[in-house]
């Protein structure tokens, strides 16, 4: 196992211009995968909520959905650093129970850091959340969590208000204390002047090559999530031909009777067949 990825890590890429993979996973097989495959960071994204719970935004994930995915995630990950969502309205209502979810999520379910969504106007939740010595990364640009106040998942960033507000976001993530910035859906001219001003790496989703790494949702990459696919997602393999092809495989080999065949069959002293009381 390559040096297990931690916080530092992080400031390091950045420094040494490395960039900085990172994947969503919601479960144990999946992150086993990604760890092993190199990923350097996992993120267990309230994006559950679409992509696993079939919902049509991350709205109604709970604080217990995202406690339950990120135990299944941290046995899975070995190397790879485990960052866990805090879903909507778990840090919303007060500086306290802000800590304490935060709290929750790392006790209960295995985070190493967590991330939130939004900026200058949360300085003072992360603040104090980092003060409780839990690492924190910011998550600013298009931010999922305010679907109903965006009018949809549309790119933020393009007027000078919406673009001067992500620029003080991010210098505020910054002076709160948070190692990275989730920088979603922003134009790329914007993501090369934040990058160039912060210095706490900025990890992109749909905000273009001026990052210090690249997130993606898992399901979008491989090809598993068609309900909706994001300008920015590229797929990098069609996983849900693959799997219809091995399950009409399967059920032909069945109707064939060409599955399962004695290798996959336990067997049985006919004796103890011949003893049984029928
Ligand atoms: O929930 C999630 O998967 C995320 C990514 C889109 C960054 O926040």
């Amino acid at each position: 196992m390559n040096k297990k990825f931690t916080i530092k890590s992080f400031q390091e890429a950045k420094e040494k211009k490395q960039p900085i993979s990172m994947l969503t996973s919601y479960d144990y097989s999946m992150a086993k995968i990604l760890d092993e495959s190199g990923v350097d960071s996992l993120l267990v994204g309230d994006s559950l909520g679409m992509v696993f719970q079939g919902n049509n935004s991350t709205i109604s994930v709970t604080l217990n959905d995202m406690i339950y995915h990120a135990k299944a995630v941290n046995r899975g990950a070995k190397r790879a650093l485990v960052v866990v969502d805090m879903p909507f309205m778990s840090y919303h209502v007060s500086v306290e129970e802000a800590v304490r979810n935060a709290g929750r999520l790392m006790k209960e379910g295995g985070a190493e850091a967590v991330k939130l969504e939004g900026g200058t106007e949360y300085a003072e939740t992360i603040r104090q959340i980092v003060r409780a010595q839990i690492p924190v990364m910011g998550h600013i640009g298009m931010t999922p969590q305010s679907v109903h106040m965006f009018g949809g998942f549309t790119v933020q960033g393009k007027s000078l208000t919406q673009a001067q507000k992500i620029l003080d976001d991010a210098k505020a993530l910054e002076k709160a204390g948070v190692f990275a910035i989730v920088l979603e859906c922003v134009p790329e001219l914007l993501t090369k002047l934040i990058s160039e001003t912060v210095n706490i790496p900025i990890i992109g989703i749909g905000a273009g090559k001026y990052c210090d790494g690249q997130v993606l949702v898992v399901n979008d990459m491989l090809g598993m999530f068609s309900d909706f696919a994001p300008k920015f997602v590229k797929q990098f393999t069609h996983l849900s031909s693959h799997i219809e092809k091995a399950v009409k495989t399967y059920i032909d080999e069945m109707n064939s009777g060409s599955f399962p065949l004695q290798e996959h069959t336990f067997t049985i002293d006919e004796e103890v067949i011949n003893k049984l009381t029928k």
